[in-house]
């Protein structure tokens, strides 16, 4: 190898590892790192292949978001069901699907059409089944405010910021 050859590899050297230094540098002081979906199932796949064909049976998603997904043709402003078993328990949501006039449980602010159906009609198992699921959607603990934010909003048409403690 001649001289200048030499010098051309060593430079190639040493910026590669200024380069990688630099890039180490930065990913340890990014106090802002891209983390990711903060949404994730504790579900069993066979439980949310079963829950999933269900949900898409009942067309949830004509007024729900669940996975970012939902209707596009319709506008119902109810909250994600990403992130909810972070915000309700498994025993409040199947007692919130068995209840003949679910408004009872959670006031709404809809026009009757838009409010919440009930589901009392489903088979016991189906609703079951579909409380096991949504308890397992759950939201990691960097996003469980905002989602408690955004759920709030879309429930009262509020601001969260002017919220009563007591709500
Ligand atoms: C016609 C629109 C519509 C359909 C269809 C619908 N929902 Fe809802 N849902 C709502 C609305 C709106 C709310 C908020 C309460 C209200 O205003 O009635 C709600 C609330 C909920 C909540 C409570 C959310 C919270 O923030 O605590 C759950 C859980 C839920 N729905 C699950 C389901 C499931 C599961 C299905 C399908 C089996 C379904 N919904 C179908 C409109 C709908």
């Amino acid at each position: 190898m001649r001289k200048g050859e030499k010098g051309i590899l060593l430079g190639i050297v040493v910026i590669l590892a200024v380069f990688i230094l630099i890039n180490d540098y930065r990913k340890s002081n990014d106090d802002t790192p891209d983390k990711g979906i903060p949404f994730f199932s504790t579900a069993t796949a066979e439980i949310q292949s079963k829950a999933e064909m269900l949900i898409g049976q009942l067309d949830c998603r004509d007024c729900h978001s669940l996975w970012g997904f939902r209707n596009i043709m319709q506008s119902v402003p109810s909250p994600a069901l990403d992130g909810i078993g972070s915000i309700r328990t498994k025993v409040w949501i199947y007692d919130y699907l068995s209840a003949p006039d679910p408004k009872l449980i959670l006031p709404s602010r809809l026009k009757p059409e838009y409010q919440m159906p009930s589901y009392a009609y489903l088979p016991d198992k189906d609703r079951k089944l579909l409380a096991e699921y949504l308890a397992g959607l759950k939201v990691e603990d960097w996003y469980l405010e905002e989602a408690k934010k955004r759920e709030y909003e879309k429930l009262t048409g509020k601001n969260y910021a002017d919220r009563n403690e007591h709500e």
